[in-house]
């Protein structure tokens, strides 16, 4: 891990009067660009060649002859082969000169590998960056052993094939689409193989995918992915805040669901076994008496985060979870950065986080309000990593 001392020595280089918001131009780049150009910001996108158009054209920003912005969201482009590219060293001096304080996304972690952020970025990262690699499941300090620590509810790990006894989730890479879900679902050991087998024909997992694999407890219910903003900069009111709720789209899970139930088993007979990629989100809102149970669990990883990864999360963060029949929530995953549902609340803001602030706040607008307050407070050392 890069030391905090080489990062604070970077931070010290900036001239933050011209601070500028920068981020891989993928995932939830959009929102993060649109919040910092709310925020008065000039935004930097890294954009890889050929996936460019969204933000080096589309979303342009014009200004007029007093630098207001008048259309777009993204000031300048630095053009890369491959997003990897990010962390190469002539990308990151230039993003250094250019004073840009960068938001990690979850495509910035997985084009570039956890390695190279922890070790090779040297720019500021706005956030935790230690906290990034417990998302690489399997590894030793991985989001469930926070959950874990942080007496946090997760659904039941199913240890070996042999014990599959209810609806449990096979959560595998995909082998052809290397960032994507191979997940599959089996009620028992005979579903398991026969599920299993046809995917590695298919061509969809490895034949070893068993290595890697988590196996869980399948939740029936609801998914609430809970965008959440830990300020360490506030001091009058909780440092918790839940600005918005998102759900996702999943192809060809959300096809298949829109099927009637019998074509459902006849598409499954022929082998037809859905896929978990993201394609889109929605909006969704909590009952309030689930509520109080949501800032608890976000507390309790905040907690957790303090205690085993100093200084613990910083900014945005997203508990994705289930609610099952008798409203208990379980948390699958943990993005200890932005969420990659967060463009739903793009401009527009999300009720909570609406409510909370008085007027349109998204997640990208929280984060740059914090790193604007942090500018003014003369405590940015204390929201980058
Ligand atoms: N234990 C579970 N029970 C029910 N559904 C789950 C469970 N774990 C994951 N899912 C489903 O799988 C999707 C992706 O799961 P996740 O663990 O977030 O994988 P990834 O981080 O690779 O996207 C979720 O959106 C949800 O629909
Ligand atoms: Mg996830």
């Amino acid at each position: 891990m890069i030391s905090r001392k080489e990062v604070l020595a970077n931070l010290d280089g900036y001239d933050l009067k011209k601070a500028k918001v920068g981020v891989v131009a993928s995932h939830s780049a959009l929102d993060t660009c649109d919040g910092a150009i709310s925020e008065g910001f000039r935004t930097v996108a890294v954009c890889q060649k050929g996936r460019e158009r969204t933000f080096a054209n589309y979303f342009k920003t014009q200004r007029d002859s007093s630098g207001n912005v008048v259309r777009g969201v993204v000031d300048e482009v630095v053009l890369v082969d491959k997003f990897k590219d990010a962390v190469h060293p002539s990308v990151q001096a230039s993003l250094m000169d250019n004073n840009v304080l960068f938001v990690p996304n979850r495509s910035f972690v997985s084009y570039s590998g956890i390695d190279a952020v922890e070790d090779q970025f040297k720019v500021p990262l706005v956030g935790s960056r230690n906290l990034l690699r417990s998302e690489e499941r399997g590894d030793e300090r991985d989001y469930y052993w926070i959950l874990e620590k942080a007496g946090l509810p997760f659904p039941k790990k199913v240890e070996r094939p042999e014990d599959i006894d209810s609806l449990t989730i096979i959560k595998v890479h995909h082998k052809v689409k290397k960032l994507e879900r191979g997940f599959f679902t089996a009620k028992d050991h005979d579903q398991f193989i026969e599920k299993s087998t046809e995917l590695i024909k298919q061509g969809v997992i490895e034949e070893d995918f068993l290595k890697e694999a988590r196996m869980e407890q399948y939740i029936i219910g609801p998914v609430f992915n809970l965008d959440f903003f830990r300020s360490p900069l506030e001091e009058k009111g909780e440092q918790l805040e839940l600005l918005g709720v998102d759900w996702r789209f999943e192809t060809s899970l959300d096809g298949y669901c829109r099927l009637p139930g019998k074509q459902q088993v006849e598409l499954e007979e022929d082998g037809i076994i859905p896929e978990y990629t993201v394609c889109g989100h929605n909006m969704a809102t909590l009952r309030e008496s689930l509520l109080d149970p949501a800032y608890e669990m976000a507390e309790k990883y905040i907690e957790a985060t303090k205690k085993h990864y100093d200084p613990g999360i910083i900014g945005p963060f997203c508990l994705q979870t289930c609610v099952d029949k008798d409203l208990n929530f379980y948390i699958y995953d943990v993005a200890p950065r932005i969420g990659g549902g967060t463009n739903v609340h793009m401009s527009l803001g999300h009720p909570y986080g609406n409510a909370l602030w008085r007027r349109e706040m998204s997640t990208g607008r929280r984060l740059s309000m914090e790193i604007r307050k942090a500018i003014e407070q003369e405590r940015v050392d204390e929201i980058i990593t």
